[in-house]
């Protein structure tokens, strides 16, 4: 299965992947380019590490649709054949959606459908839930929305900050998003 992967900054879940195919612990699978709409994305640079191709696609003012038709010409000729949004903070146009009929996938940090959107970790603890986690699921051109495919709980502790809480959950995030890739890349 060739993988592309959309960043738009840090890139950890972006690592977490890139290593997991290297490893073999997502089998059968290449990461075929690391795309980003943000040229100081740090993300960038823990790709070339890796040795992954990246790519800079920014929206300069375009329209999404023409923003986005780059982003495909760029997977298509790579010949990705599944998308993993990974910290991607932008909204995908129809015509990205149906150029990979069921095969665009997003992490987001809560159990969605509860808070979407940014700081979706400070959403919650600052709506006092007792449980929050995190999600993947199939993208559609709604913000964070579509058929979900994992979920993890994780707990708000009582001696919780945002931040701590945030840390705990971008770990359960990369294996998440691991079991995710894991399953589709089965068939599953
Ligand atoms: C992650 O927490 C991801 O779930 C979130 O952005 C962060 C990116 O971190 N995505 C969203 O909020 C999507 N709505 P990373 O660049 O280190 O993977």
């Amino acid at each position: 299965m060739k993988i592309g992967i959309l960043i738009s900054g840090r890139g950890s879940n972006m690592v977490a992947l890139v290593d997991a195919v290297a490893s073999g612990e997502i089998p059968s699978s290449e990461v075929a380019v690391v795309i980003s709409d943000n040229a100081d994305a740090a993300g960038l640079e823990k790709a070339t590490q890796r040795g992954v191709e990246t790519v800079v696609v920014e929206r300069n003012g375009r329209k999404r649709a023409d923003h986005d038709a780059e982003i495909i010409e760029e997977l298509k000729k790579r010949g990705v054949e599944l998308v993993c949004l990974a910290g991607y903070m932008r909204l995908l146009s129809q015509p990205f959606v149906q150029a990979f009929p069921n095969k665009i996938v997003n992490i987001h940090p809560s159990l969605l459908p509860a808070f979407p959107g940014l700081d979706a970790q400070k959403q919650a603890f600052d709506a006092g839930v007792a449980i929050t986690g995190c999600t993947v699921h199939y993208v559609d051109e709604l913000l964070d929305h579509g058929p979900v495919i994992l979920q993890r709980k994780v707990p708000r502790l009582p001696d919780d900050t945002v931040e701590t809480l945030s840390a705990r959950i971008l770990e359960e995030e990369h294996s998440l998003y691991i079991d995710a890739v894991k399953l589709l890349v089965s068939g599953g």
